[in-house]
């Protein structure tokens, strides 16, 4: 059988600065140790932190009543009140944010000032998105699907600076800043889209449409892995989205010729390394 490995499966440059961050004040830092949220979509990765004493705070509730220790905020970023929470009450900021997501803040602050209205594209509920929209202001929109750009309730002649979640979707954003020139708006349009997430999703596009079988690895919580499974299935039909090794049923590529396999941004090289092992001795 033929198995062919992403180059791009994996960790990214962020998540791997974020977590070698969470190691270093492992090492170092003699205080208590606490990340705002878990520093990566990796279960087994927050497990073994926890293990040496980081602990995840899951609410701002947690934070503010926080009056010791160091805060590490993951390579998502967070918004602006996040830091100034931090700053009032004393607390040492490591700062994992990832540089491209940093300079999605910086565009929103400037832009805001410079007089034009934000709009994210990306989705909602994710954490990115939730801290990039707390460096904008109240008019700071977040615009998902196509149906919201006909309904904005905006007057000819609004100035927009549109951005990205570094993890959207490069085909969905391009249609979406499509249907957004056609309107009657005065739009600026900044591709934030991360490159690390296109060529992911470009070399998983071509591996599924060249293989038997694809196996996507990654926490089922990981946006941008579940994006990677909705591209390897559209090419693949017998598509597989996996945690890890344990969750792969081995009928499913028994019979096959060719297997490929990727993973999300949060997927530790120890378990891609397992699954490709293990899909190569055993088929
Ligand atoms: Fe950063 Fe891109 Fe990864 S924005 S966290 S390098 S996906």
């Amino acid at each position: 059988m033929e198995v062919i490995v992403a180059k791009t499966a994996g960790f990214c440059f962020g998540v791997k600065r974020a977590v070698d961050k969470v190691y270093e004040q492992i090492e170092h830092a003699g205080k208590p140790i606490y990340t705002y949220g878990p520093i990566i979509h990796n279960e087994e990765v927050v497990k073994d932190f926890e293990e040496k004493g980081v602990r995840v705070i899951e609410s701002e509730e947690e934070l503010k009543a926080l009056r010791d220790g160091i805060v590490i905020i993951r390579s998502h970023g967070v918004g602006k009140h996040v830091y100034d929470i931090l700053e009032e009450n004393g607390i040492e900021i490591v700062d994992a944010t990832c540089p491209f997501v940093k300079k999605i803040h910086k565009i929103v602050q400037e832009q805001n000032q410079a007089g034009r209205r934000l709009i994210i594209i990306g989705n909602e509920s994710h954490p990115e998105v939730q801290g990039i929209k707390g460096w904008g202001n109240d008019n700071t929109l977040v615009v998902e699907t196509p149906d919201q750009v006909d309904n904005l309730p905006f007057s000819e002649g609004e100035k927009l600076c549109i951005v990205s979640q570094t993890t959207f979707n490069y085909k969905k954003f391009q249609d979406l800043v499509e249907k957004f020139s056609k309107t009657r708006y005065d739009i600026l349009v900044l591709n934030t889209i991360c490159n690390a997430t296109q060529e992911r999703q470009v070399e998983a596009r071509r591996i599924a449409s060249e293989v038997d079988a694809m196996i996507v690895v990654g926490g089922k919580t990981s946006s941008n892995t579940q994006k990677l499974y909705e591209i390897c299935q559209k090419e693949c039909k017998n598509t597989y989205y996996i945690q890890t090794l344990g969750d792969l049923d081995p009928e499913c590529i028994s019979s096959v010729r060719s297997v490929g396999i990727t993973a999300g941004a949060s997927t530790p090289n120890h378990i891609i390394e397992e699954v490709h092992t293990n899909v190569r001795i055993k088929f």
